[in-house]
């Protein structure tokens, strides 16, 4: 099942969303986007949406160690 990107019981950052853009993960439905990974997106374009989705969707979780 693809994950509703706005219920994530993780904390996120642009790390996050650029590390998910980029790698996805092998084995599931979710791509790897980077080009690197023979996928479509430069990494300026991963940093790009990483940053938006990281200013539309808040993180939720804060991680209570920090
Ligand atoms: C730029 C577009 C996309 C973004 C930003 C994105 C982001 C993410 C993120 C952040 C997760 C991890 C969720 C978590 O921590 O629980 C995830 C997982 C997943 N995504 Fe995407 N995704 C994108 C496109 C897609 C597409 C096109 C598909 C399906 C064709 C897809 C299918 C999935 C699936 C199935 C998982 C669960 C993987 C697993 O843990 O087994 N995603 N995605």
């Amino acid at each position: 099942m693809v994950p509703d990107l706005h219920t994530l019981t993780v904390p996120t950052d642009e790390l996050f969303w650029s590390t998910w853009i980029s790698y996805g993960r092998s084995g599931s439905l979710m791509p790897a986007f980077a080009k690197t990974e023979n996928g479509p997106l430069t990494d300026i374009q991963i940093a790009s949406l990483a940053a938006y989705l990281n200013a539309v969707i808040p993180s939720h979780i804060t991680n209570s160690i920090l």
